[in-house]
């Protein structure tokens, strides 16, 4: 279970302060428990662990067992914003560093493409699929997204050249919304066997849909323990008590914000693969609390790394932020520093130590400098790096998201503000329709 320690604050937050928004987000607990708030009908999520069956489980590895039966080594997954960042965020987290190097075959790669409209990444792409037996899982809720929806286009003509548009039916799976959207349309159209994003569930609350589920059964890893770590989570938070880790989350985050305007939070990871969870989790909380003229922006670094790029501004430059630390217990492999006889390196004093070691000494001593510095520590806590783990992180995050945006007086399940871009990009592309916004947006230039 996911543990918050707010110790770090301790010496910037009045204690009646922060009980002050502890009272708040044991509130906004009730408002997001009995669904009275803002966007509840974007809730499915918060049941989701409950509501994954095994029979669901084994349709997603049905699936990966025929594309592997078939060859496919490589699943091309096109999707943006939620419906790309859950599976790549936990994909990365379980997988080795170094697998592509080592060429590792235990299930097909998965690599994600519709989530920029960069040529090159996409030719480039074209010249890896060129080499290998393809495969393709397109998601898009809406089913209207267009970075996805040209990404499929390129993808769809590739496999229908190079395996027929029978046997392309059978390698292509969409994700999409129950009953509308063309990628609807065009799944159905097509014969493509089809997953639904419930209509109660938001991008980026999807990573426990099918939209994640499946990309991350595919790349082989399980499934099963990221429900069950979810299932765990959901249980503990579920409680309401100033002891609820979501609750303690939400109430210091905001107490740092209103109370002392600290208006960015920086999410710190100490291990490579958790960088991508770092880009999950600024999806869910800058969709979610941006708007209204609020909101706490979310930025990320990923230590030991960024201590010589960013450290210098987080040590001494304007004082806008806090930090979140995502602490993990242990690691999962070992190597120990050896007595070097001539010391050259002078690092004699380590022999004996787990690199983890270090790297926990490298984080504590941040942490304590970085108070000194002016700026305010959270640590979220979790065992280690695996996909039991991963769930509960997940659904922590979520669940501490809603209980945030509301104390924040948002609501945590729309993104108006998304569409802004969108329309100045048909505008400018000359989308049917966009004739007036043409115009106009021409007059700007
Ligand atoms: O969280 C969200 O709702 C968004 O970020 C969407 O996930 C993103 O815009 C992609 O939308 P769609 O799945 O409809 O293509």
């Amino acid at each position: 279970m996911v543990r918050v320690d707010v110790k770090g604050c301790a010496s910037f937050v009045q204690e009646a302060d922060y009980a002050k928004y502890v009272t708040k987000a044991l509130d906004a607990f009730d408002v997001l428990k009995n669904e009275t708030g803002a966007g509840n009908d974007f809730l499915g999520w918060k049941k989701l662990p409950r509501q994954i069956t095994e029979r669901e489980l084994h349709q997603y590895e049905s699936i990966r067992d025929k594309w592997v039966k078939k060859g496919v080594d490589l699943v091309i997954a096109i999707g943006i914003g939620g419906s790309y960042l859950g599976a790549k965020c936990v994909i990365e987290a379980l997988s080795h560093n170094f697998a592509r190097q080592l060429k590792r075959k235990d299930a097909p790669e998965v690599v994600f493409a519709g989530n920029n409209l960069s040529e090159e990444y996409l030719a480039e792409l074209m010249d890896l699929a060129a080499e290998r037996n393809v495969a393709c899982i397109v998601i898009s809720k809406s089913g209207t997204t267009t970075e996805p929806a040209v990404a499929f286009r390129v993808v769809k003509q590739l496999i229908e050249s190079r395996y027929g548009k029978a046997e392309a039916a059978d390698r292509i799976v969409a994700i999409t919304d129950a009953h509308k959207g063309a990628l609807k349309t065009l799944s159905t159209q097509e014969n493509y066997e089809t997953f639904v994003v419930p209509d109660n569930v938001g991008g980026r609350f999807s990573v426990l849909t099918p939209v994640g589920l499946l990309p991350i059964c595919v790349a082989g890893f399980d499934i099963k323990a990221l429900v069950e770590g979810a299932q765990d989570a959901m249980k503990g938070l579920g409680i309401k008590s100033d002891k609820n880790p979501a609750v303690i989350y939400a109430a210091m985050r905001n107490c740092l914000l209103t109370e002392l305007g600290k208006s960015t939070e920086i999410l710190v990871n100490y291990n490579p693969k958790l960088t991508f969870v770092a880009e999950w989790w600024k999806q869910l909380y800058g969709e979610s609390e941006g708007k209204d003229g609020k909101g706490i922006f979310p930025a990320s670094v990923n230590n030991t790394a960024d201590l010589h790029s960013m450290g210098q501004f987080i040590q001494e430059g304007s004082r806008l932020m806090f930090e979140t630390v995502l602490h993990v217990e242990r690691a999962q492999r070992s190597v120990v520093i050896e007595a070097d006889p001539q010391d050259l390196d002078q690092l004699n004093f380590l022999a004996g130590k787990h690199v983890e070691h270090c790297n926990h000494m490298a984080e504590l001593g941040t942490v304590l400098a970085h108070i000194d510095g002016g700026v305010p520590q959270m640590q979220v806590c979790i065992e280690k790096v695996d996909a039991f783990n991963l769930g509960g992180l997940l659904y922590f995050f979520e669940f501490a998201c809603g209980i945030s945006a509301y104390v924040l007086g948002v609501n945590p399940f729309n993104q108006p503000g998304v569409e802004a871009y969108k329309k100045n990009m048909f505008a400018l592309l000359e989308k049917p329709g966009y004739e007036e916004a043409t115009k106009a947006i021409k007059e700007r230039l």
